[in-house]
């Protein structure tokens, strides 16, 4: 868990006080720095939280170490500008977006470049008015809250539409604008969406392009990954899924994945809620009323086979999922 970076160890923005720098011949232990910034709680917490996603995890590493390396010299009095952090997370929904921001805007707050640390997620109707002198205000009072740490914007495509000139998402484009250059001390733009149309947006918004420094592209998972996820999700609520659940619930997957509204790992975690509110009716409507603990802790074949993905044609929404990106 983040705590509040120590005061004189924090990287030291344009305007602070630099503190008297190192002795040339100083010794620093790297050790000790990456304990009192958490770094290395933090990636743990992606290695053992997140199932595969090695690219992201990999480039999540070396910004760290980016801005590990930035910070002690900085110590030495070396240049110290502070890196350009505005990133853009691109891929499929619920293949992890939103938590690796979360674990960003924790390792960002350890290793003091976030005061505060937080996520503030929202999507173009957060950001843009209906109707005249509405937009600015509504933006304002969003970059306001994020402040201090991330403003993660989902799909964010959506803020601007190249046909439309009377469009209230131009404004708010501006305004994100000029405090993702202005305010770059105290706040971090992570925009998300989907890989081919967030490169049109920034093909259409050179600016926006020009102030992201990091592109990271998440991929979807493969069944076997999905597999794994599901078990960590059933762990998480302390379920178990037997060796023959496992073996339903991948050729599951399998057909799921064909089907419209696949959500990668959401997909999987809506899946386990499903099946167990069929474990649950399972359980209360059998006859004789008793139950062991491992009957409550096991998800069977039947409760996934009950699902809809089974017998429906595919081009049919499935009943296991919610819609869109979030
Ligand atoms: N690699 C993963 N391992 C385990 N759980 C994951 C993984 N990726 C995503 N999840 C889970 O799936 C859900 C959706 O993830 P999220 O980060 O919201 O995706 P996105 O923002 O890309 O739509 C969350 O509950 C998250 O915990
Ligand atoms: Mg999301």
């Amino acid at each position: 868990m983040p705590r509040p970076a120590a005061g004189g160890s924090a990287a030291p923005s344009s305007e602070e006080e630099v503190e008297q720098p190192l002795a040339e011949d100083a010794v620093l232990d790297i050790d000790e720095i990456r304990r009192e910034s958490d770094v290395d709680a933090v990636l743990d917490r992606l290695d053992v939280e997140l199932v595969g996603l090695l690219p992201v995890k990999t480039r999540i590493r070396e910004i760290a170490a980016l801005l590990l390396v930035d910070r002690m010299r900085s110590q030495f009095g070396l240049s110290s500008s502070r890196p350009a952090l505005h990133m853009s997370f691109t891929g499929s929904p619920g293949t992890g977006k939103t938590t690796v921001a979360l674990r960003m805007a924790e390792l960002l707050h350890g290793l003091g470049y976030l005061r505060r640390g937080h996520l503030v997620s929202v999507t173009r109707d957060d950001l843009v008015g209906q109707y005249i002198g509405h937009t600015a205000p509504k933006t304002k009072e969003v970059l306001k809250r994020a402040m201090g740490g991330v403003l993660f914007i989902d799909e964010a495509y959506y803020l601007y539409k190249e046909d439309n000139e009377r469009d209230y998402g131009a404004e708010s484009v501006e305004i994100l604008l000029q405090v993702m250059e202005n305010q770059r001390d105290d706040l971090v733009v992570i925009l998300a969406g989907y890989k081919d149309r967030m490169d049109d947006f920034f093909r259409s918004n050179p600016g926006m392009s020009s102030r992201i420094a990091h592109h990271i592209d998440f991929p979807d998972y493969t069944v076997d990954e999905l597999a794994a996820i599901a078990g960590l999700i059933a762990a998480e609520h302390e379920y178990v899924l037997p060796g023959d659940t496992t073996a339903v619930l991948r050729d599951y997957l399998e057909k799921r994945m064909r089907q419209p509204r696949f959500a990668n790992a959401r997909s999987v975690r809506n899946a386990i809620e499903r099946a167990r509110l069929r474990q649950a009716n399972r359980l209360v409507s059998q006859p004789g009323a008793s139950v062991t603990k491992q009957q409550l802790q096991e998800l069977t074949p039947a409760d996934f086979l009950a699902s809809r993905v089974f017998t429906e044609h595919s081009d049919r929404q499935s009943d296991d999922d919610t819609s869109g990106v979030c």
